[in-house]
């Protein structure tokens, strides 16, 4: 069914939104040399993220306007203007100079969302050193594998989170410092860690930002695949024009605004958007360290006057299921302007905003790998529900077939881009032959399947892989099935994504017994602990089937999609490669 579209918002308004009212000409006359010379630079061709989301400003009247509005999980508030961050920073730099990080060295923020995790990632790219930033619920594996990839250096954490995790540090050689944040809690009477008040709260305030080329690695995110473990996702400096670019078109950000993104740095969403693509373009950013709940997002909305929201489709639902008055009991008339993006998002959410809100949300779509949102619902423009968007202007996306060919509008095939724009990522971490994989015929290949109308809107169809996204996290089924099997009765896995009406999919798991184990509800329990301690509790699995033995192919591959289409009651499709016993 096609829902009725959105009429683009009355002329009154446009003047806070005119970015991108004339789109056929934006894109036409797009220049990202352009947008790169609206940034500051610094002597000699260089460009640091740090200095054109912080630094730059100290030069105009931002400086003492608030960069951070900051709410903890229990109610503690604390505000930060852009001096203050720019001190933050240089503090974090300082200390981390001393600690002996130079210029292409890996440090890995596994944090809460607390200021100090902000500092850190600003400070390390102040350094030239890339930021690793890691998602707060991760268990040891998950942090182990991206700390080992990557070689970090420094790993910056708190007291909380590193007992969770600090018997990984034997299997870490390259890790020479772990620093604790102990705003929270103090640091347990073990040794061979430092703590970020000496290590950092005692250094200067003053630091000269590292002259970083644009193609210096800035930021890497492990990201999942069908195969092998998460890749490291390694960006540049340069993807800055991208974040500043998509800030001001795309997020429609203004001097006034205060805006407020809920996803966590420990996914890209959470840096691209929460922090640089806000602060390059000065806008006031809210962070809260909190988990969701409606009345506690209704409330903050309310408290801040955000203007500007950014959120994603599970949350929405979320909202959706808390109830129509929910919102009433708030005043939310700050609230312009609302965007989604992570997973699709389905068009009656769109609906339900405009009519509960009075904003309908704004889907977008973009990638890790991509760096920065490629297409987008804009805010000047008709909205078609169920749509990702047009084209960022200077972005060239196009419905490919297998063999490279373009496919004329309506049909459905590969999403892909052609390759170029600065946000775009650089590598795969120790990884190249993958990275070089992902472009092919002179596209990037996105993974993605799409089809693109008669008027250029992209509309998201599924995964071309086994990728599975569950309220918005991408899991590898590969990475969940092999924690799975290092339990000692499972003797085989496979993992695959089950519909869900909040976060979309839910892992869920198919598993076959070693000898001597029975199929016991005492022993699903105990597995689904185990992965859990393994893994992010939004990784590990929901579900655990017992199963006597799992279809492969006649090479051995484990055939996820037949295992699907068996939990879904669909057709099993083409079964000609299954393994015959
Ligand atoms: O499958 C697409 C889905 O999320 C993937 C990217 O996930 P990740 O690399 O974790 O990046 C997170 C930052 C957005 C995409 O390949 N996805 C993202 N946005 C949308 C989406 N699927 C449908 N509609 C979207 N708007």
């Amino acid at each position: 069914m096609e829902y009725a579209r959105i009429a683009k918002p009355p002329a009154a308004e446009m003047p806070l939104r005119p970015n991108l009212a004339d789109y056929e000409e934006t894109r036409r006359s797009w220049s990202w040399e352009r947008v790169r010379r609206e940034l500051d630079g610094l002597p000699g061709g260089s460009l640091n993220i740090t200095h054109e989301c912080l630094d730059r400003h100290l030069k105009t009247a931002r400086r003492d306007k608030i960069a951070m509005l900051w709410e903890g999980k229990d109610g503690e508030t604390e505000t930060y203007t852009f001096a203050q961050m720019v001190a933050g920073a240089n503090r974090a730099a300082n200390g981390l100079r001393k600690l002996g990080v130079e210029k292409g060295d890996r440090v890995f923020v596994f944090l809460e969302r607390v200021p100090e995790c902000y500092f850190t990632v600003f400070g390390t790219l102040k350094l030239g050193a890339v930021i690793g930033p890691l998602f707060s619920a991760f268990g040891p594996d998950a942090v182990k594998d991206r700390l080992a990839d990557s070689g970090a250096k420094v790993l910056v954490t708190s007291p909380d989170l590193w007992a969770r995790v600090k018997d990984i540090r034997k299997d870490l050689p390259e890790l020479e410092h772990v620093v604790l944040v102990t705003r929270r809690h103090p640091a347990g009477p073990e040794g061979g860690v430092l703590l970020w008040d000496e290590a950092v709260g005692s250094q200067s305030a003053d630091f000269e930002t590292v002259a970083t080329d644009p193609e210096d690695f800035s930021v890497m995110h492990y990201t999942s695949g069908t195969t092998g473990k998460p890749k490291g996702a390694a960006h540049v400096h340069n993807a800055i024009v991208g974040h500043y670019a998509t800030g001001k078109h795309v997020l429609d950000l203004h001097e006034d605004d205060v805006y407020w993104c809920t996803a966590d740095p420990g996914w890209v969403t959470g840096t691209s958007y929460g922090m640089f693509a806000p602060w390059s373009n000065g806008a006031t950013s809210l962070v809260y360290e909190g988990g969701f709940g409606a009345r506690a997002w209704y409330s903050l909305i309310e408290k801040y006057r955000v203007t500007v929201w950014y959120t994603a489709p599970t949350a929405i639902r979320m909202l959706m299921k808390a109830g129509d008055e929910a919102p009433q009991k708030h005043d939310l008339s700050s609230l312009r302007y609302t965007m989604s993006v992570g997973e699709p998002l389905n068009p009656e959410a769109v609906v339900w905003s405009e009519r509960v809100l009075g904003l309908p949300f704004h889907d977008n779509w973009w990638q890790t790998e991509t760096g920065a949102i490629l297409i987008a619902n804009y805010a000047a423009m008709e909205i078609r529900p169920g749509s990702m968007g047009r084209p960022f202007p200077g972005i060239e996306p196009a419905i490919i077939d297998d063999d490279g060919k373009e496919l004329p509008p309506g049909e459905e095939g590969n999403l892909a881009v052609r390759p170029g724009w600065p946000s775009m990522f650089r590598t795969y971490w120790n990884n190249k032959p993958l990275y070089d994989s992902r472009f092919q015929n002179g596209w990037y290949i996105t993974g993605d399947r799409a089809r693109m109308d008669a008027d250029g809107y992209f509309w998201f169809v599924g995964r071309a892989d086994d990728v599975i996204n569950t309220a918005g996290h991408l899991v590898g089924p590969f990475e969940v099935e092999s924690v799975l099997i290092e339990h000692p009765a499972v003797a085989e896995a496979g993992v695959i994504g089950k519909p869900d009406p909040i976060a979309m999919e839910v892992v869920k798991a198919f598993v076959s017994l070693n000898d001597g184990y029975e199929p016991t509800d005492q022993l699903r329990r105990e597995i689904m602990a185990f992965a859990r301690g393994k893994l992010a509790a939004a990784v590990a699995p929901r579900e655990i089937d017992f199963i006597a033995s799992l279809p492969k192919t006649r090479s051995g591959k484990i055939m996820r999609r037949l295992l699907k289409a068996r939990e879904l009651g669909l057709p099993e499709g083409d079964t000609s490669t299954l393994e015959e016993d």
